[in-house]
């Protein structure tokens, strides 16, 4: 009996020009394009082994060691997409295996907590799309594979490149043009960081999909910002990455991640993702900018309380000595921090609501392992 295995890993992406929104729900067909910054799989990754043989009854999921159902729409979407082009290939030439009938047993891990509330399915679909596309042998590159990627999340689709990426949104109604672009390559700006902001919160606003339905049917400004203020920045923003313009590139990212706070608290009734904790983290980065007397750090929030800085390495020491001064107490700094001479009030009692910092930078798009999850007969290991 063989057993045909393969490993990839993907990374985690967070989007500088927010996805909010869908024209096609099934598609996951979003209403405006989107552009992300994909971060370092040493921080934040999932790992996914794919593997398939005759003996394989059906098709079973493993999650950070449990079995899940495979009962979701959204992965069986991405298995039939995968498995049809794999049938394609095996009609054009006999000789294959016919992987394609064979049960497909995947196993994943993510090596950050999933407690964390960091969006895990981004890197969770793009690793498993990336798995089985190098199982089954697949020529699609990584554009089309994103189309995959993203009926399982559409997010997804952007961390199958690394660097900074755009998720063009398409005008076909059957999706065939709404996929991830390389914007620039990891290489063309490499001093991004990230400093992750734990924001402790114990119960979730509303899931990203019905958030976004719940926008799309009531808020009035949503329509303002589609049509007149996304496409602009769209441009804006990917001409800031070509120029390396920090500054404009960040005034963007905060606008941006504010305009889709807005819509939602302009929905009916509203959706709240940012707390106080997230509220004061605003105003800590831009009084740090006011203070530097230039624009040094960005923050960007999803649909959660949790902040993602991104600044540039020349402004390290800047930029986490300010941070360390304010949450010292929290785990997750690199030893050397010098907190900031800079005087400033802050609260004091605010590092209470961060569980922990995460440091991290860009980093680049799915790998290629030798590290396998599952044994010789195709089970978890
Ligand atoms: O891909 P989803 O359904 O997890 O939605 C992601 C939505 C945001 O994270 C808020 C924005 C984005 O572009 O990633």
């Amino acid at each position: 009996m063989s057993v045909y295995t393969a490993s990839t890993t993907a990374p985690v992406n967070i989007a500088t020009l927010k996805y909010w929104g869908k024209r096609d729900k099934t598609l996951n067909l979003p209403t405006n394009s989107s552009i992300s910054v994909t971060l370092s799989q040493k921080d934040l990754r999932t790992l996914t082994s794919a593997a398939c043989s005759e003996t394989f009854k059906e098709d079973r999921l493993w999650l950070n060691g449990k079995e899940e159902s495979l009962s979701s729409e959204r992965t069986r979407a991405c298995l039939g997409d995968l498995k049809k082009l794999r049938s394609e290939l095996e009609a054009a030439d006999a000789s294959l295996p016919k992987l394609s009938t064979y049960g497909l047993h995947i196993v994943s891990e993510n090596n950050f907590p999933t407690a964390a509330g960091l969006a895990s399915s981004a890197a969770g679909f793009a690793a498993l799309v990336v798995a089985i596309a190098k199982l089954y042998k697949l020529p699609q590159d990584m554009s089309e594979l994103s189309k995959i990627a993203r009926k399982g999340s559409g997010s997804a689709c952007r961390s199958l490149f690394g660097g900074y990426v755009a998720w063009e949104m398409g005008d076909q109604t059957d999706g065939e043009d709404s996929k991830a672009v390389e914007v620039a390559p990891l290489g063309h700006w490499p001093g991004m960081k990230a400093a992750i902001l734990v924001v402790s919160d114990d119960k979730k606003d509303t899931p990203s999909t019905s958030g976004m339905q719940l926008t799309v049917a009531t808020s009035d400004l949503f329509q303002h910002r589609i049509k007149d203020l996304v496409p602009k920045r769209f441009v804006e923003m990917k001409e800031s990455i070509l120029n390396k313009d920090f500054p404009t590139f960040a005034e963007l990212t905060m606008k941006d991640s504010n305009s889709f706070h807005a819509v939602c608290l302009d929905s009916y009734p509203p959706i709240f993702y940012l707390n106080d904790t997230s509220k004061k983290i605003i105003k800590l980065i831009h009084k740090l900018n006011e203070l530097e007397g230039e624009v040094i750090a960005a923050y960007t929030f999803d649909a959660g309380p949790n902040a993602v800085v991104y600044y540039e390495e020349k402004n390290e020491s800047k930029v986490l000595g300010f941070l360390y001064k304010v949450f010292h107490q929290v785990e997750g700094w690199k030893k050397q921090e010098v907190p900031s001479t800079l005087n400033f009030e802050f609260d004091d009692q605010l590092y209470k609501g961060v569980s922990k910092v995460i440091l991290t930078e860009i980093g680049p798009g799915p790998q290629e392992t030798e590290e396998s999850l599952v044994n010789e007969l195709g089970l978890p290991k």
